[in-house]
């Protein structure tokens, strides 16, 4: 099917004179410099058909092989006629090569193909979930932890992630909730804009070793009803961009080359399809020139959502809407032409769209060099360095959480047994979490492998006690007499991997399984018993929490996690991570998140009458188990002393600079995160009982103190106004810092919009 190497290399350098001398303008003199994409695009364009730029707009998804199953062999003819754009799932840099030199050697314009993956944490390396990194608040390891990802990515032939997924995630049901950065929209933003700056690098893509990001689910995806994977989205247009647009932006704003539309509808129209977010939003308020794929048949979708009545028409809505790339609906492909023929689709469109395809693969090099992405040399050598699993390490320790400590942690590490139970303790695959399909079982540490380092021999017993799920007991007895020989129980306990992720929400959050009854028997043993909860989204551990003398949160820790655990638990690594997303005590609860509004009938301050006619539930608490920005440390930190530079914001003044004394009032040298929250008194609208606006993640020695400042100005305190206009409103702002979003240490400031006399 292909031809010889040698003939190849005459043929690609006979294709690259071809292509030269296509896309430059065709002038007695060859430019030094290579015109600029754009231009590059223009020439090209102009020299396509239309069905050759509908090509373009077509991604398939690898149907395994091109000599295999019946199904795949469509593909090639398509490539060949230049009828497809982009593949995804394809990996490898000798399999994307293969298919790569199909398109550049066969197809007219010899365009070459985008290889897209869920590079979503890590490659063969795989970091934390998502919503674990963002518990580190550590912006620039999260940064690093992309580049690594990417560059591994990048070796194995794949030049565009469908990563980072920004959706805000207030509902702990809906399992996507571990690919993201949880519930709050300026951590949210500073993350994604950490994880497209990691993955795409400045943006120039001078080394192979950066990849296109691509931001998704746009949006909102993550308020569907009920926590319901792929459902409905009803939400105003004030909380759509106050709460799930800023990451996006952020994204924007960061460069990121792709937005990936949304599953669900939202306000009536399904995302794919939805001109408003596409067009109006993305395009004309954000200046976003990137390109928008679909997910995955989403156009094909539309006819289930209701608002297209076949094919074609869903093909028309969705490109007349803003989206460029079809993923899989195969309605691109076939009705595109068609419809621009009969004038149901301007041409300019279809133009536009292929335009901002091409000048990517421009901007990625791989107009002039279709195979850099595919080296099969530099895979060899790219995965699995021994500093990417140095970096999975160190992130994976910085991503748990410490949730409780009566002092049972961290453990002793000289002369004691230690009891390993349960079924996450032992378990590769589990704690690498969703989307984690390139990883290899053996690169995968687990705890149990870990701690036998630190407690050699007969001082680590060990026994899975009960399965995450099902109801088999069998394996308690086991459990318990491991656990009768020991000083210390560590039970490894929460969510296999594939209970998180896309198509996993669930109705309850509580331990699956024999779980909850397995800790209950350890307790029993009068031995202090330590939770080491793996998970990729908020569990409900209520009845959990008082079996346990310590709680430590590793949430789908990855490739690392084993040795991570061990850090925190010996006490080598002084946990410093908080929770990006509130823990309810109940599912009733939700959704439950920090930044909710007062109500006109808020709860009564302790001390005041019982009185029931207030917001409430009359069989649980409104707080949750843990709060937002919540997390311990082996020391403590103390925060005083707040003040502020003016009492007041000026709206042409200068920014207000708010400073604070945190101290290590610990015996241990240790991390915290200082967070600031602002509330805005009275406004046009009801505004949240406070919104974070800023933090800084630090270390401090024991003693040690250190004046941290943060900065404020009037954009931090804009919002979506009465009338729907963006910016700040004059009066009274309360301010808090603290160490999670119940910080009580407070001082408060006036905004004015007009500078006095
Ligand atoms: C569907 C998922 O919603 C999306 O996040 C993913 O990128 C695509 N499938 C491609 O795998």
């Amino acid at each position: 099917m292909f031809a010889s190497p040698v003939a190849q290399s005459t043929k690609t350098r006979r294709r690259r004179l071809i292509l030269l001398l296509a896309v430059c303008s065709l002038g007695p003199t060859l430019p030094a410099q290579p015109a600029p994409p754009e231009d590059r695009v223009h020439a090209l364009l102009s020299r396509m058909t239309l069905e050759e730029k509908i090509g373009q707009l077509v991604q398939y998804s690898s149907r395994s092989d091109m000599t295999g199953p019946a199904s795949s062999a469509a593909l090639a003819p398509l490539i060949r006629a230049g009828g497809v754009g982009s593949l995804l799932n394809i990996i490898g840099a000798a399999e994307t090569r293969k298919w790569q030199r199909l398109a550049v050697e066969s197809s007219r314009f010899h365009l070459p193909l985008l290889f897209g993956l869920d590079v979503v944490h890590g490659y063969r390396t795989i970091f934390p979930i998502p919503l674990a990194t963002a518990a580190s608040w550590d912006l620039a390891r999260i940064e690093a932890a992309e580049r690594i990802a990417a560059a591994e990515a990048a070796a194995a032939g794949i030049n565009w992630t469908f990563a980072p997924m920004v959706d805000i995630a207030r509902d702990p049901r809906w399992g996507r909730i571990s690919e993201g950065a949880g519930e709050d929209p300026f951590l949210g933003s500073a993350v994604a804009r950490a994880r497209v700056i990691g993955f795409q690098g400045d943006g120039r893509f001078a080394t192979p070793e950066s990849i296109l990001a691509c931001a998704k689910h746009f949006a909102a995806y993550g308020a569907v009803q009920a926590g319901r994977d792929y459902f409905t989205t009803d939400v105003t247009e004030r909380t759509l961009r106050e709460v799930y647009l800023p990451p996006f932006r952020a994204a924007v704003e960061a460069g990121v080359g792709t937005i990936m539309a949304a599953f669900n509808d939202l306000d009536g129209t399904p995302c794919t399809a939805n001109a408003f977010l596409l067009d109006r939003v993305l395009r004309r308020e954000w200046g976003f020139r990137g390109f928008v794929v679909s997910d995955w048949a989403a156009i094909e979708e539309l006819r289930a959502h209701g608002t297209a009545a076949d094919l074609r028409d869903a093909a028309r809505q969705a490109v007349v809407a803003g989206l460029d790339m079809d993923m899989e609906s195969e309605a691109y492909g076939p009705h595109l032409a068609e419809l621009v023929r009969s004038g149901a689709v301007p041409e300019a469109r279809i133009e536009a769209a292929a335009g901002a395809i091409l000048v990517a693969k421009f901007r990625l090099g791989l107009v002039d060099d279709p195979y850099r992405y595919c080296d099969e040399a530099r895979e060899k050598t790219a995965w699995l360095r021994p500093e990417s699993l140095a970096a999975a390490r160190d992130l994976a320790r910085r991503s748990c959480v410490l949730l409780k400590n009566n002092g049972a942690l961290p453990m002793k590490r000289d002369g004691i047994t230690v009891a390993l139970v349960g079924p996450l303790a032992d378990s590769p695959q589990q704690q690498l979490g969703a989307w984690s399909g390139q990883s290899h079982r053996e690169d995968t540490v687990t705890i149990r492998s870990a701690l036998a380092e630190f407690f050699p021999g007969t001082r680590l017993r060990y026994a899975p006690g009960c399965t995450v799920r099902g109801s088999d007991t069998s394996g308690f007895k086991a459990a318990r007499d491991a656990a009768a020989g020991a000083d210390v129980i560590v039970a490894a306990l929460g969510e296999e991997a594939d209970q998180s992720g896309e198509a996993t929400s669930r109705t309850s959050l509580d331990l699956s399984g024999p779980q909850l009854a397995l800790l209950r028997e350890l307790r029993a043993t009068g031995k202090p018993v330590i939770l080491l909860l793996l998970t990729g989204r908020p569990l409900t551990i209520e009845p959990a929490e008082p079996l346990a003398d310590a709680i430590l949160l590793a949430w789908h820790p990855g490739t690392m996690g084993g040795p991570a655990i061990a850090d925190v638990l010996t006490g080598a690594y002084n946990p410093s991570g908080h929770l990006p997303v509130t823990w309810p005590r109940n599912v009733g609860q939700i959704p439950i998140f920090y930044a909710h509004k007062n109500s006109g009938r808020p709860a009564p301050h302790v001390g005041e009458p019982e009185d029931r006619y207030y917001s409430h539930y009359i069989d649980a608490p409104n707080t949750p188990l843990y709060s937002f920005g919540f997390g311990l440390s082996y020391t403590t930190f103390a925060f005083e002393g707040v003040r502020l530079n003016s009492p007041v914001l000026r709206a042409d003044g200068a920014p207000l600079v708010v400073t604070v004394r945190v101290s290590n009032t610990g015996s241990r040298s240790g991390e915290t995160v200082v967070q600031l929250y602002v509330r805005d008194r009275v406004g046009s609208v009801t505004r949240p009982v406070r919104e974070l606006k800023g933090f800084a993640k630090i270390a401090l020695n024991v003693g040690e103190s250190r004046e941290i400042e943060f900065k404020l100005t009037p954009n931090d305190l804009a919002f979506w106004r009465a009338d729907m206009t963006f910016g700040p409103e004059p009066g009274q702002f309360d301010l808090f810092i603290g160490g999670d979003s119940t910080a009580t240490l407070s001082t408060s400031f006036t905004f004015e919009t007009t500078p006095r006399n």
